[in-house]
């Protein structure tokens, strides 16, 4: 077991790396990698493109065949479908896992003493959705009419670009709390061309109403999003409530409420073959829970809002909730 973590650490440090300097763009492009190419377009010596090359498939990650070095296509697909969740640990969440024994004993705390990487979370996160839930996202959406999309906890923007390509006719709106997202969602918009049709405010969802001339459509049909961020609110008592309150107040019967998060199912988890053991206990080192399906339903159906639709995604325990305002 503890060879096993030896190496498995290492491989995810080496991957990330990959991953970040493009190697592994370059292996999924073409297939293959040669030493030279290590050498030349990544500056390596010849001495540390060996060495990589040759660690990458004692791991299995490659393997070499005259003298190039291939990844096989269930490789190929791991690494691309499921990187988002190696990177939503080892980059956003690594002080808080480092710090695990501080934040355990509560000499530490979470928010104060030690705060996740909220860019590199937000870049992860939309990673993990694109291939994960956006699918499920989008054949739910496809059959639905709207006009203006608000995206509350937008993070990286990347979800209301996929909307704005995908829906052209829809005005969109990004909302998040945190500053650093905010400026990574814009520069994303930014760089697609895209700031006339997508518009991002810096607001807590909570206390977004102050907002909401910005955000609002008035002659047309609304759809609220909510991804992989309902959790947070809900771990802060009231917060999840104000929210829902806010948009019944400011929206018309009938606005769309559509819901993706990280939730629980009553019944029993699963093991090691699985993220959510790891979410959640990433989440309780952040002093928070991941709440039952059950329990977004009630607070909804009590806040003014009519459950429409439940999904689960590809990821278990992940389910999409549509709802619309009563
Ligand atoms: C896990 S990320 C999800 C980002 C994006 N929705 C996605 O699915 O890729 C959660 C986002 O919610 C934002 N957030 C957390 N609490 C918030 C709050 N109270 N109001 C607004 N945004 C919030 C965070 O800054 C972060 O960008």
């Amino acid at each position: 077991m503890l060879t096993q973590l030896f190496n498995s650490y290492l491989t995810a440090k080496v991957v990330i790396m990959g991953k970040n300097e493009g190697i592994f763009d370059l292996i999924l492009e073409r297939g293959a990698i040669k030493k030279q190419e290590l050498i030349e377009r990544f500056g390596m010596t010849n001495l540390g493109a060996s060495n990589l090359l040759d660690f990458m498939s004692a791991q299995s990650l490659i393997y070499e065949e005259n003298g190039a070095y291939y990844m096989t296509p269930e490789m190929q697909v791991d690494v691309t479908e499921n990187m988002g969740f190696l990177s939503w640990l080892i980059e956003a969440y690594e002080p808080v896992v480092d710090n695990a024994y501080g934040i355990l004993s509560q000499k530490l705390n979470y928010g104060s003493d030690v705060i996740r990487k909220d860019k590199e979370m937000a870049e992860a996160t939309s990673l993990v959705s694109f291939y994960k839930t956006d699918p499920f996202v989008f054949r739910l959406l496809d059959r639905l009419e709207f006009d203006l999309v608000i995206d509350i906890g937008c993070g990286s923007g990347q979800r209301l670009l996929q909307l704005a390509e995908r829906y052209p006719m829809s005005k969109l709106s990004g909302i998040d709390i945190s500053q650093k997202c905010c400026e990574l969602a814009q520069s994303n918009i930014n760089k697609n061309g895209l700031s006339e049709q997508i518009n991002v405010v810096q607001s807590s969802a909570e206390d977004w109403s102050a907002n909401i001339d910005r955000t609002r459509m008035k002659d047309g049909k609304n759809l609220i999003m909510c991804f992989a961020m309902f959790h947070d609110l809900m771990n802060i008592p009231g917060s999840a409530e104000k929210m829902l309150d806010s948009i019944c107040r400011n929206y018309p019967s009938g606005s769309l409420l559509l819901i993706q998060d990280q939730m629980r199912t009553e019944s029993v988890r699963v093991g090691q073959n699985n993220w959510v053991e790891g979410f959640t206990f990433v989440h309780r080192l952040m002093g928070q829970s991941l709440y039952p399906v059950s329990q977004y339903k009630a607070i909804m159906e009590r806040h003014g809002f009519r459950i429409v639709e439940t999904v689960l995604t590809d990821i278990s325990e992940n389910y999409l909730i549509l709802a619309e305002v009563k």
